[in-house]
Formats: C-alpha cells, sequence, structure tokens
C-alpha cells in the first residue's frame, strides 16, 4: 500500500470557518501572541489566556470538517495516510481521519501546567463543558491549562513526524504558510524524488524544492483536483 503524508495548517479549516493566523482578519491580527501563545504570557495573565482558548473550543464546537477533511480521510481507502497536522481543532478526526499527529497541541485538551507534556495529566474536554477556569487544577495539584504548545515550547510529537515521513510515496501540504518551525521543517525530509503537492490559493514565502507542485486552489477544490489529476493513477 503506497503510503503519504499531509502536512495541514490553518488553510484547511478555513471552509469550516475558522481564522487562519497570518493572513488578512487573522487570529494575530486581533490578539497579541506574546499574551495569548507564550508560556510567559500566561504566566503573565493566565485568565486571559484560558479565556482564549475558551472562546476558540466554544467556536470550534460550532462548526463542522469541509469536503477538504473529508476528501483527506477518503485517501485512507486506498493508501497508507498519516495526517500531519499545525492545527489545534479536531476536524480531521471528525471528518474519520484516524493517523493525526497533532504537532501544537490539541484545542479540545487540557493539561497540568507544572507538567504540561506529562500525558498522564492531559484530560479531554467534553463539548457539554468545554471551558476551564482559575482554581480548575490538573491531577498534579497545578493549575489546567490549554493542552496547546505555545512558541518557545517543546514540540515533542516532531519525532513522529520525522519518522512518518520515512520511505513516502507521496508528500501533501495544504493550508500552511510554512513559518513556523519545526513544522515547516518537514518538507525537507521528503525524501529525495518523492512527488510533493501544495494546496494553497496563495503563494508561500517559504523556499520550496522545484519539483513541488503548486496548486492554487482552496482545500476542497485542490484537493478534488489532486484526486482527479495527480493521483489518478498514483
Ligand atoms: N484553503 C487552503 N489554504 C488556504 C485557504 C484555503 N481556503 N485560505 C488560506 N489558505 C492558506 C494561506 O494562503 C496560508 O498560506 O493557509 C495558510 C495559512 O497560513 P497561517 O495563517 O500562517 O497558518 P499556519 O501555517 O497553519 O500557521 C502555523 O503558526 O501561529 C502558529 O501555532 C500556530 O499552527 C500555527 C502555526
Amino acid at each position: 500500500m503506497k503510503k503519504i503524508v499531509i502536512l495541514t495548517g490553518a488553510g484547511m479549516s478555513v471552509e469550516s470557518g475558522l481564522a487562519t493566523f497570518r493572513g488578512g482578519g487573522g487570529l494575530w491580527d486581533n490578539y497579541p501572541v506574546e499574551q495569548v501563545a507564550t508560556p510567559e504570557g500566561f504566566a503573565a495573565n493566565p485568565s486571559l489566556v484560558l479565556e482564549f482558548y475558551n472562546k476558540r473550543r466554544v467556536e470550534l464546537l460550532g462548526v463542522a470538517p469541509n469536503e477538504g477533511h473529508r476528501l483527506v480521510a477518503s485517501l485512507e481507502e486506498k493508501y497508507d495516510v498519516t495526517v500531519v497536522t499545525q492545527n489545534v481543532d479536531d476536524l480531521h478526526e471528525r471528518a474519520g481521519s484516524t493517523s493525526v499527529i497533532h504537532l501544537h497541541g490539541e484545542l479540545m485538551k487540557v493539561c497540568s501546567s507544572r507538567n504540561p507534556g506529562d500525558l498522564r495529566y492531559v484530560r479531554t474536554l467534553q463539548p457539554s463543558a468545554p471551558t476551564i477556569k482559575m482554581g480548575d487544577l490538573a491531577a498534579d495539584g497545578s493549575q489546567l491549562r490549554p493542552f496547546i504548545v505555545w512558541f518557545g515550547e517543546a514540540v515533542p510529537l516532531m519525532e513522529d513526524a520525522v519518522v512518518a515521513m520515512r520511505d513516502i510515496d507521496a508528500f501533501i501540504i495544504i493550508g500552511t504558510s510554512l513559518n513556523v518551525y519545526p513544522a515547516a521543517g518537514l518538507l525537507h525530509y521528503a525524501p529525495a524524488g518523492v512527488p510533493i503537492y501544495l494546496i494553497d490559493p496563495n503563494d508561500v514565502a517559504a523556499v520550496l524544492p522545484s519539483n513541488v507542485v503548486h496548486i492554487r486552489n482552496g482545500a476542497s477544490e485542490g484537493m478534488r483536483r489532486l484526486i482527479d489529476t495527480y493521483l489518478a493513477d498514483f
């Protein structure tokens, strides 16, 4: 069975109604990254950070996977697929993808603020109770925090993503500006000669290898074209 890795970013969820980070009207236009997506920001004003992610979690409960998520999931019928996503939403899973590596954490999960990487203290919030507040404690007695990898924090699952890139037959990149490392560096683990497809309506600033096929569409239209054209006799 042919092996495919799909690296996705915020653009994957645009058609579901979730904002990107760096395009016009992106999340970082409205919230200073330092305040809501760094350990320093959390230490300085934990309530603000809890509120920021509570709002995003409640918003996530109100949106659904789009056709692009469903087409990504449908590839599992024919190929061995691993989705490596920078997204913290659960839309890939809700669309049916069964192998998803979340490099930057998961919005529906919370963890210990003393030991954020210790999976023993990670809890999944239920849609019926999607928010946390000051005084909600993890099992180690520390304040619960979002299970999100903030800027400056380690990206423990990058090793799993690099292993997933070994001996792949195709690499697909959807909806990421390839601005943030180490995630963007995954591009360089594609074995030589492996076809690389980039689905993005815009140009990306990153320097791309010459063999990248840029499909200039949104995620759904781009995945449809990829499947109909490039994977037809794959
Ligand atoms: N379909 C596909 N791609 C789209 C669409 C769409 N409908 N609309 C926009 N895009 C593209 C944009 O052109 C851009 O290249 O999605 C990309 C979004 O880029 P960013 O906003 O930078 O998001 P992302 O690359 O996922 O950011 C990476 O940065 O802030 C951190 O942790 C955060 O995971 C995030 C990381």
